[in-house]
């Protein structure tokens, strides 16, 4: 089988995992949890997102843990951004990096953020003009990319627009997001085969949520396509507050382990990410669905 040597994880759970927990975390925690992803060897995090409060009330503490979580060298920290006030709250608390997000669909655009898809794209390339004139680094997400929980199937063409759209702004990255755990290996090959040549030396990540149990089977679909950078949500928390039947993302030390095992990079300390993932479950107070968190790694000498 060919498939890379090395693969970078994007730890998204203090964001879109603490996004839909129904305990709300309280700011010291939080800090902890991202404190200690800090020192697994993850080099991405996305911490929180300035967003409305309202709209997401669990992360309305979001200036505070930007200006209060101990970065660690060498490791990036970015946020979440869905407008124009958004991206002030941003760059006041002094972050690097931002992600826009838009959904493929028309229905879960509306619902997510109250905007059509044309809308939201106007308003990041205002934004982005601005967050590239102070230095940040810009990632774009195509929500809902494989499917929609109120569309059903979205057309191919609605993603290479945004994927266009993007390619425009100066985004350094691309993440198509399967929100609600819709996608199988197959779709995922061919939309990969069909996106990857249109992003020149742009990244290209994928953000599985494990709804329907086939996020680790995309993963190695998309590694064979030679995708590189997967997101993770530490212990499998979360999903999208504005999807109805979202559930986590891929659990990051599942996805750790899958790769060690099969020999792939990541530069993550899986021991350390499985005690970060009890930690989690500690301070959302409820049993997560990840799969090393109940069963530990492999022991390949035995007991
Ligand atoms: N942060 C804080 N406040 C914000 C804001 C932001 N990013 N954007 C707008 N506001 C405030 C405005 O200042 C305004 O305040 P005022 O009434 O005191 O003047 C008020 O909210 C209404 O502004 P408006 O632009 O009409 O926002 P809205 O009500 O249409 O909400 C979003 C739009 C995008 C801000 C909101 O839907 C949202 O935050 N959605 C996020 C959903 C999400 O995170 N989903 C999960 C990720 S996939
Ligand atoms: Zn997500």
């Amino acid at each position: 089988m060919d498939l890379p040597k090395s693969v970078t994880i994007v730890e998204v759970g203090p964001r879109d995992g603490l996004q839909n927990e129904a305990h709300v975390v309280p700011t010291e925690q939080k800090i902890e949890l991202i404190e200690r992803l800090s020192e697994t060897g993850l080099k991405r995090i996305e911490i929180t997102s300035f967003v409305h409060p309202k709209a997401i009330p669990q992360l309305q503490d979001s200036e505070e843990v930007v200006k209060r979580v101990k970065q660690k060298p060498g490791v990036i920290y970015s946020t979440l951004v869905p407008n124009e006030k958004g991206l002030e709250r941003a760059l006041a608390s002094g972050v690097k990096e931002i992600a826009f997000f838009v959904s493929a669909s028309e229905t879960h655009n509306q619902k997510n953020v109250k905007m059509a898809v044309s809308e939201s794209i106007r308003g990041f390339r205002i934004i982005a003009e601005r967050a590239l004139d102070n230095r940040i680094r810009m990632r774009g997400y195509v929500v809902t990319a494989f499917g929609c929980p109120y569309e059903g199937r979205i057309p191919p063409e609605k993603v290479d627009f945004i994927v266009r759209e993007y390619v425009t702004m100066g985004v350094y990255e691309i993440a198509l997001g399967d929100t609600t755990g819709m996608a199988n290996p197959v779709q995922v090959s061919r939309i990969v085969e069909r996106i990857k040549p249109r992003l020149g030396t742009m990244n290209l990540a994928l953000h599985f949520h494990d709804t329907r149990g086939s996020a680790l089977a995309n993963v190695l679909s998309a590694l064979q396509q030679g995708v590189t950078i997967f997101d993770g949500s530490i212990g499998g928390m979360g999903g999208c507050p504005y999807a109805p039947g979202a559930s986590g993302n891929v659990a990051t030390e599942d996805l750790v382990n899958m790769m060690d095992e099969m020999g792939i990079e990541t530069g993550i300390d899986l021991q350390r990410l499985i005690d970060c993932a009890k930690y989690a479950r500690e301070i959302i107070q409820k049993d997560l669905p990840s799969h090393l968190l109940s069963a530990g790694t492999i022991c390949w000498e035995g007991t």
